[in-house]
This record gives C-alpha cells, sequence and structure tokens, in this order.
C-alpha cells in the first residue's frame, strides 16, 4: 500500500513549488542586498552576479518544475503531447539562462584576466551544461521531431528518464560548489556572519527541493493517476522476472 494519498502529494507539490520560488528570492535578495545586485554592463563588476541568479533561476527552478510536469500534469485533463511540449520549453528556456550565465562569468573573467576552468565547481559545472544541452537535443528528437517509431522511444526513455534525474544532481554538486566558493571569494569563511548564515540556508533549501522533487518524480503513486497512460499495475522488472524463472 502506497504511504501517499492524493492529499499527501497536492501537499508534496505545493511544498516542492514554496521550497523553489524561496530558494530563486533569496538568491535575488544576497546578491542584491550584500554582493553589489546586477548589473548588464560587463565592465561592472555586479555582472558576475547574473552567473549564479541565473543557473539557479533555470537549472533549479525551471528544470526541476520541468521534471514535476508529468507528475503535476497527472491530476489535470491535458493531452501528453502538452505536457511534453511544456516540459520542453521550460528546459530549453533552463539551457537559455545557463548559456547567459555562462556568458557571464566568461566575460567577467576575461575583463579581469581571471584564469578559466580551474576550480572543481567550473568543470562539474560545464560538464553539466553539456550534459544539459545533450539530454534536451536527443529528447526533442526521440520524443517530439522526427520522433521515430515506438520501440525506439521506448528504448530511449529509459535512457532519458535516468540522465533527467542524473543531471539534476549535477546540477545541485555544481550549485553547492559554486556557493561554497563564492562564499570563500567573498572571504565568509572567517566568521558566521549574515551572508554565511544566508549561504548555509539557501543550500539546505537547495537540498529540500533535490530531494522532494526526486521523490515525486520517481515515486510510482504520483504516475498512477496519469489520465494519458492509463492506471494499470507497473510491469515486473526484467531482473525480477529472470530470478522468477531461475527459482
Ligand atoms: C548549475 C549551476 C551552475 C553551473 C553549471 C556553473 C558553471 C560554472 C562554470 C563553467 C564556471 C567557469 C567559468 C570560467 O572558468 O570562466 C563557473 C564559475 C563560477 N561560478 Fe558557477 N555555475 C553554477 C552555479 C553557480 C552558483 C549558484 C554560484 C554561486 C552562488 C556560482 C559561483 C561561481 C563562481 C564564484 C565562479 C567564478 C570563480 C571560478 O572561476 O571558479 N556558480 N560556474
Amino acid at each position: 500500500m502506497s504511504l501517499v494519498s492524493a492529499g499527501v502529494a497536492v501537499l508534496l507539490i505545493l511544498s516542492a513549488e514554496a521550497i523553489g520560488v524561496t530558494i530563486v528570492v533569496l538568491t535575488f535578495i544576497l546578491f542584491n542586498r550584500y554582493w553589489g545586485g546586477f548589473d548588464l554592463d560587463v565592465t561592472s563588476t555586479s555582472h558576475f552576479n547574473l552567473h549564479p541568479f541565473l543557473m539557479i533561476l533555470g537549472f533549479v527552478f525551471l528544470y526541476g518544475n520541468a521534471l514535476m510536469v508529468f507528475k503535476v500534469g497527472a491530476g489535470v485533463n491535458i493531452s501528453k503531447f502538452k505536457l511534453k511540449l511544456v516540459h520542453f520549453l521550460l528546459q530549453l528556456t533552463a539551457f537559455t539562462l545557463s548559456v547567459f550565465a555562462l556568458l557571464a562569468v566568461f566575460k567577467y573573467h576575461r575583463q579581469h584576466g581571471y584564469p578559466n576552468m580551474i576550480s572543481l565547481h567550473n568543470w562539474v559545472g560545464l560538464t553539466t551544461v553539456i550534459f544539459f544541452g545533450l539530454q534536451l537535443v536527443l529528447g526533442f528528437l526521440i520524443f517530439l521531431f522526427p520522433r521515430p517509431n515506438e520501440r525506439i522511444r521506448a528504448a530511449f526513455k529509459t535512457f532519458h528518464v535516468f540522465f533527467g534525474i542524473f543531471i539534476f544532481g549535477m546540477v545541485m554538486v555544481s550549485v553547492l560548489t559554486g556557493v561554497t566558493e563564492q562564499v570563500f571569494y567573498k572571504g565568509g569563511f572567517e566568521g558566521l556572519n549574515s551572508q554565511v548564515i544566508i549561504c548555509n540556508l539557501l543550500s539546505l533549501l537547495l537540498l529540500a527541493f533535490a530531494g522532494l522533487v526526486t521523490y515525486i518524480i520517481t515515486n510510482p503513486f504520483f504516475s498512477l493517476a496519469d489520465p494519458n497512460e492509463g492506471a494499470e499495475p507497473r510491469e515486473e522488472s526484467a531482473l525480477l522476472q529472470e530470478i522468477k524463472q531461475k527459482d
């Protein structure tokens, strides 16, 4: 018996949304109040601040919502095609924001003569953007256009779902190492001041968001009500079938 009921499901989704919005607002306040705000002018030192804000808005909030789209849409009478389109468009927006976020940091580094791609954050971050881009392109080709036959789509789906969750994990590693670097560069580790407290709280909220989103998208309860998938019992895994055959 599932521990999740419809009421609990709605509560979990609303909690994820509330935490997601809080993360975006807290990031905005942090960089606006303490670190000089946001400036589109490349020569300004505040231009860098677009990097963390756009990454968190796109890769955390929009991507998290893109992942939950099919679960949230499960309770609403909307076609699977429209859900797929929303899923794709949210990720396309997230990817576009991440490109601007990368441009902001690379331009900032060039302007100030800082070296590129030194830290763990840089390496994991760039790999995350590349994986995200590949997943987006492959997802579009397989599920939207030209959309090959069902056998290929079904085979690719397992791979797509795994990488969707894995890349979300990579986003969390990128963001948490980014927050740590930011605090380090701002000399925050000299004492527990309000900036460090906000960064630590932000990091805990990021973990809570990651946990809730992952729970929602991996818990079979959320799939059962999908009006387009039907409510048939899930198939046994190939491994379980093999074990049963051997017994
Ligand atoms: C998924 C989200 C993120 C990705 C993919 C990402 C990716 C990157 C990449 C590739 C660089 C290297 C730029 C260069 O070498 O010129 C970089 C630099 C940087 N990022 Fe991020 N980042 C993310 C989020 C964040 C966040 C949330 C923060 C801070 C709160 C942050 C702070 C920094 C800092 C301080 C630098 C410049 C210092 C350095 O060279 O290490 N990043 N990021």
